[in-house]
C-alpha cells in the first residue's frame, strides 16, 4: 500500500545532511528553552483561564491545570525521546512519517496546521483584545468596524492582522534575530507573571475557593480541555530541531525545561487568581488584569496588560515559526509544493512559506471568533500527541537499534498513558469541535490524494528502484544471480 510507505529514518538524517538548503545550526539549550516557554505562555493563561474558571470548573480550574500539565507532560517525554534520536525539522509530522507511514503523517501534518497556523489566529486575536482594551483605559476609542470579526459584529480585526505582519516581517529577517527578540519578550513575559504572584498574594481569601467545584468533577475535565490551550507550544522546540548546536542534548531538555517551569507558573497563577477573586468576576477576556483592578491595584493591572501583549507576541512568532518549518520538511518530502522549502539567499529563510503562513494567520485573526479557533487547536494539537505516542511504541519495535540519547522512562506504560491521556482530552472537548476537526480531516484526505500521494519524494524513490530493478540498463544492469537462484529443474543422471 503506497500510501503508508514508512519513511526510512536513514534517509531521513541523511536528507537532513545533504539537503542544498541547509538551515543554520544557531540555537542553544537556553534559546531553546526560551523558544519552548515564548510559545506556551500566552493566550491560555492570560485569556482563556477566565472564562473556563467561570464557565466551567470554578477554582477546581487549579484541578485542571494539573491534569493538563501531566497529560502535556507525558507528551513532553515522549517528543524529548523522538526529537533527541530524529532531530530533523518537521516534528510530529516527521515522527509518524517513521514510524507509521506516509497517509497517518501527512494527516499529523494536516492537523499541525490547526496547532500552529490555526492557534497563532487565535492568539492574535488575545492580542488584539488586549490591545483595544489598553488603549480604552487610556482615552483612544477604536472603530468596532476594525477591532472585531464579523462573528463579532465587526467588519475586520485590524491590530490582529497587524501583528502578524509585524511577526511574518521578523521571522523573515532571519532566526538569529528571532531568537534575540524572543529571549527579550519571554522575560517580560515572566516577570510580569511573577509579579502578578507576588501581588495578589497578601490578598488571597481562602472565602474564595468554596465551593471548590461547583460545575462538579465534570468540570475539572472540561475545564482540562478547554486550558490545554495553554500548554501548546512545547513541542515547537522540536521544530527546530536543524537549528539546533548540539541537538540530541539540547532538544530534551528544552522540551521538558520550558515546560515544567510554564505548568509551575500557571498552577501559581491560577491558585493567586481563584483565590483574590470570586470565580464568576473572571468571565473577562482580561482575567489576571481584571482581578488586578478589582483589588484595587490599577498600576498592577496596566503592568499585567502591557506584560500580556509582549507575551502574545512571542507565542505568536513561535507558532508562526514553528509552522514554517513543518511545512519546510513536508515541502522537502514532495508533500506539499516546493516554494514551501525554497530559501532566500539572503536571508537563509523559507520566504514564499513564511509569506503564505503570515496571510493565514492574518485572515483567521482578521475574520474569525477565539472560541472556535482555540477549540480546534486544542483538538489537532492532541490528535498529534496521540499519534506520536502511538508512533514510538512502534519505532522502538521497528528500530531498536537507533541510538537513542534520551530515553523515557517507565516504557511502554508512560507513551500509552501519554495517548490514553491525550484521547481522554479531546472527549471532553464540545461536540461542535469534533464536527468540524472530521470536516478539516475529511479535506486533508482529498488533498493527500490528489497532491501529496502523487507528488511523494518517496513514492518517486521507491518507483525509479523499482523501474530499474525491471529494466535492466548499462548504468544499472541486473544483478548477476548465482545458479542456484534459477528455479531450473535439476539434472536427470545420464542413463
Ligand atoms: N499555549 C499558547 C497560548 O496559550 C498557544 O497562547
Amino acid at each position: 500500500m503506497p500510501s503508508f510507505r514508512v519513511m526510512p529514518v536513514d534517509n531521513l538524517l541523511a536528507k537532513k545532511r545533504d539537503s542544498a538548503g541547509r538551515l543554520r545550526k544557531v540555537l542553544g539549550p537556553l534559546d531553546l528553552t526560551a523558544l519552548g516557554i515564548g510559545a506556551i505562555i500566552g493566550t491560555g493563561i492570560f485569556v482563556i483561564t477566565g472564562v473556563a474558571a467561570a464557565r466551567y470548573a470554578g477554582p477546581g480550574l487549579i484541578i485542571s491545570f494539573i491534569a493538563a500539565g501531566l497529560a502535556s507532560g507525558l507528551a513532553a517525554l515522549v517528543y524529548a525521546e523522538l526529537a533527541a534520536t530524529v532531530p530533523v525539522a518537521g516534528s510530529a509530522y516527521t515522527f509518524t512519517y517513521i514510524s507509521l507511514g506516509e497517509l497517518l503523517a501527512w494527516l499529523v501534518g494536516w492537523n499541525l496546521i490547526l496547532e500552529y497556523l490555526v492557534a497563532a489566529g487565535a492568539v492574535s486575536i488575545g492580542w488584539s483584545s488586549y490591545l483595544v482594551s489598553l488603549l480604552q483605559s487610556a482615552g483612544i476609542n477604536l472603530p468596532l468596524a476594525l477591532i472585531a470579526s464579523p462573528a463579532a459584529r465587526g467588519i475586520f480585526n485590524l491590530p490582529a492582522a497587524f501583528i502578524t505582519g509585524l511577526v511574518t516581517v521578523l521571522i523573515i529577517s532571519g532566526t538569529r534575530q528571532g531568537a534575540a527578540v524572543n529571549k527579550i519578550i519571554v522575560m517580560v513575559k515572566v516577570a510580569v507573571i511573577l509579579l502578578f504572584i507576588f501581588l495578589g498574594f497578601k490578598h488571597i481569601n481562602p472565602a474564595n475557593w468554596r465551593p471548590f467545584l461547583p460545575f462538579g468533577v465534570a468540570g475539572i475535565f472540561h475545564g482540562a480541555a478547554i486550558i490545554f490551550f495553554a500548554f501548546i507550544g512545547f513541542d515547537a522546540v522540536s521544530t527546530a530541531a536543524e537549528e539546533v548546536k548540539e541537538p540530541q542534548r539540547s532538544l530534551p531538555l528544552g522540551i521538558l525545561l520550558s515546560l515544567g517551569v510554564s505548568t509551575l507558573l500557571y498552577i501559581l497563577v491560577t491558585i493567586i487568581l481563584t483565590g483574590i477573586v470570586n470565580y464568576k468576576a473572571l468571565d473577562t477576556a482580561s482575567p489576571m488584569a481584571a482581578a488586578l483592578s478589582a483589588i484595587g491595584l490599577r498600576w498592577g493591572s496596566a503592568l499585567v496588560a502591557t506584560g500580556a501583549l509582549a507575551g502574545l507576541t512571542s507565542v505568536i512568532l513561535v507558532t508562526m515559526y514553528g509552522q514554517s518549518r513543518i511545512f519546510f520538511a513536508m515541502s522537502r518530502d514532495g508533500l506539499l509544493p516546493s516554494f514551501f522549502s525554497r530559501l532566500h539567499p539572503r536571508f537563509q529563510t523559507p520566504l514564499w512559506n513564511n509569506l503564505f503562513i503570515g496571510s493565514g494567520v492574518a485572515l483567521i485573526g482578521a475574520l474569525l471568533p477565539i472560541n472556535i479557533v482555540a477549540e480546534l487547536a486544542n483538538i489537532g494539537t492532541l490528535s498529534a500527541f496521540f499519534a506520536v505516542s502511538i508512533g514510538l511504541i512502534i519505532l522502538r519495535r521497528t528500530r531498536p537499534d537507533l541510538p537513542r540519547p534520551f530515553r523515557l522512562p517507565g516504557y511502554p506504560v508512560t507513551p500509552l498513558l501519554a495517548a490514553g491521556a491525550a484521547l481522554y482530552l479531546a472527549v471532553n472537548l464540545p461536540p461542535l469541535t469534533w464536527v468540524r476537526f472530521f470536516i478539516w480531516v475529511i479535506l486533508g484526505i482529498i488533498f493527500y490524494f490528489s497532491y501529496g500521494r502523487r507528488h511523494s519524494a518517496l513514492g518517486q524513490e521507491n518507483a525509479a528502484i523499482k523501474q530499474v530493478k525491471k529494466k535492466p540498463s548499462l548504468l544499472f544492469p541486473a544483478p548477476l544471480r548465482k545458479p542456484a537462484d534459477k528455479k531450473t529443474p535439476p539434472l536427470k543422471p545420464d542413463k
